[in-house]
């Protein structure tokens, strides 16, 4: 723990030349060294510092990893230093010489360490400040823990000198047939054959990149498509000359037109959950195949076929898991509430989260939806914010569908959902929360909703706090009979919707939130889950069971 920067900045607050960076030990018992990791407390990486120590558990501000390992670089190698993730800022060293810095806590990012390695013992020291930053994204105020620290792995990837750096495989838009993709090498030796094999499929097809290491290729194939009902993922292979790369990936087309999503061409209804990156049963920062098949297989028993991923870019393994489950994803960056839109750094910030997540689940068949905002205000600097997102993420991935958590506004007992950013979306998102923050559950039988957009509506959000196993009258707030008449009106009234394609109630478990005190019943947690941290079923999990039971028996048509 360093809540001063003392690693980094001297008492005057002038940078320091290296600080903690250096690794430094005593040369002498005169020698004058504040800092020692080889006697500093131990922490797992991957993991949130809060959950692993007491004093931590409300920590925000730096704080600093070391790691020693023996290696031996061998010549005509590439080594890259990659990290999953770190929340929020992280600055790194490799035997004492910074090699990059990083900012937003939900993204992948790497550095080529190939000259600074050695032979024999290397040091890699860590900064990570997950300090909350107005001109950050997210900005100060969240309704989530800050959960700090090296969240999900990190690796040393050792890797040819030209090597596969990205490559995108899927179906053309709105082909079952025409598979369409690019693939780009770096290093010195740029211009390769490279071969593409999907074995199952009897597909090999043979390009070649050119000076700059990129090429792009059509060719026609009889896959299988996914879907939920048959997540179908191929084996693939992409053979450079230098280097070879296995992934598994599912071929799937989504496509809106007028108000109705289509998943390889027929209608479909999202029947989802919201998710945050909230660890079952143990707390902290999700980040295992456990918590994956946890949280998933809670969405699969719901009868689910969606999970929204909330607020902010879950990690790969949950999303690897989706495709292999089929479940659909909505992903989303976390400009979340009140970002500071005249900013240029939150709108740099932001590009670069979106440019980060598109590029780390370009391949994952289950993501369907990019978010670009969560309950932002509407004003004209939000709505440009938000346009240039939205154009970044088109030029990115044209191949998937643009949404966001839009908030309607009332006419009486009308909600309308016409905020100028929904003429942008493919599909509008709406978070509502009639019953519980706007009156009390009888609103609901008076309210309906409309919108000038002929769109898709996917209702993002909607739900009640209850603490797990607190029962009483169903009047009585926090108790699970007052969730459960939420879920009951909230389906009736979301049924009269026409325009409705997907719902996401708020939210699949408990979360650890700095904005819920409440002695006895909150203790630090947003209660809205339809399962405790600990598990616990409530008596609404089963009403959301039984509506997309429902659906599920009815016609194809209309499920
Ligand atoms: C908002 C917000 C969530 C928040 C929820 C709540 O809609 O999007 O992040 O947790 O409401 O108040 O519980």
């Amino acid at each position: 723990m360093d809540p001063y920067g003392n690693g980094h900045v001297d008492y005057r607050a002038q940078p320091r030349p290296d600080g903690f960076f250096a690794d430094a030990r005593p040369k002498s018992p005169s020698d004058l060294v504040e800092y020692d990791f080889d006697t500093s407390p131990v922490l797992k990486v991957p993991g949130d510092w809060n959950t692993q120590r007491p004093e931590l558990l409300y920590y925000e501000g730096p704080l600093w990893y070391r790691r020693r390992f023996e290696m031996a670089p061998e010549p005509g190698r590439r080594y890259v230093l990659h990290f999953e993730a770190a929340n929020y800022a992280a600055k790194v060293a490799v035997n004492g010489v910074v090699v990059g810095t990083h900012e937003g806590g939900f993204t992948p990012f790497s550095f080529d360490v190939t000259s600074r390695l050695r032979s024999g013992a290397n040091t890699v020291v860590v900064l990570v400040d997950n300090t909350r930053r107005r001109e950050a994204v997210p900005t100060v105020m969240t309704d989530w823990w800050n959960y700090g620290g090296l969240t999900r792995p990190v690796r040393l990837l050792d890797l040819p000198e030209t090597f596969v750096r990205d490559y995108h495989v899927q179906l053309a838009r709105g082909s079952k047939r025409t598979v369409a993709g690019w693939v780009r090498l770096d290093g010195p030796r740029p211009a390769q054959e490279v071969v593409i094999r999907i074995p199952e499929a009897r597909v090999e097809q043979r390009v070649r990149t050119g000076a700059d290491g990129r090429v792009e290729f059509r060719f026609d194939a009889a896959l299988q498509p996914w879907s939920p009902d048959a997540p179908k993922l191929y084996d693939i292979e992409i053979a450079a000359e230098t280097d070879r790369v296995a992934d598994r990936i599912g071929f799937r087309t989504i496509e809106v037109r007028g108000t109705d999503i289509l998943l390889n061409g027929t209608p479909v209804f999202l029947r989802g959950v919201c998710a945050h990156e909230e660890a079952p049963l143990r707390g902290g920062r999700a980040w295992s195949l456990e918590d994956a098949r946890t949280q998933l297989g809670w969405v699969k028993e719901l009868g689910g076929n969606f999970v929204r991923l909330a607020h902010y870019p879950h990690n790969e393994t949950i999303v690897r898991e989706a495709d292999r489950l089929g479940v659909l994803v909505w992903a989303e960056i976390p400009v979340y509430w009140t970002i500071d839109w005249s900013d240029p750094r939150p709108l740099a910030s932001a590009r670069q989260q979106l440019a980060e997540m598109i590029g780390r689940d370009r391949n994952r068949s289950s993501v369907v939806l990019w978010s670009v905002a969560n309950e932002t205000p509407i004003s004209e600097p939000r709505n440009a914010f938000l346009r240039t997102l939205i154009g970044d993420a088109r030029a990115l991935d044209p191949t998937r569908l643009l949404t966001a958590a839009l908030q309607a506004r009332g006419e009486g007992d009308t909600h309308v959902i016409d905020d100028p950013i929904g003429e942008q979306l493919d599909v509008m998102g709406n978070n509502e929360y009639v019953g519980w923050y706007d009156g009390t559950p009888e609103k609901c039988d008076r309210v309906s909703f409309r919108s000038p957009w002929n769109k898709p509506l996917i209702m993002s959000e909607f739900g009640a706090d209850a603490l797990a196993g607190y029962r009483g009258p169903a009047e009585q707030r926090f108790t699970e009979d007052h969730q459960e008449l939420l879920y009951r009106k909230q389906i009736a009234m979301l049924k009269r919707i026409p325009f409705l394609r997907g719902t996401a109630p708020w939210i699949l478990m408990d979360f650890r939130s700095p904005r819920r005190p409440l002695p006895v019943i909150q203790e630090g947690w947003n209660r809205k889950g339809l399962i405790s941290e600990r598990g616990v079923r409530k008596r609404a999990f089963d009403v959301l069971r039984e509506f997309y039971g429902e659906l599920l028996a009815a016609p194809a048509t209309q499920r």
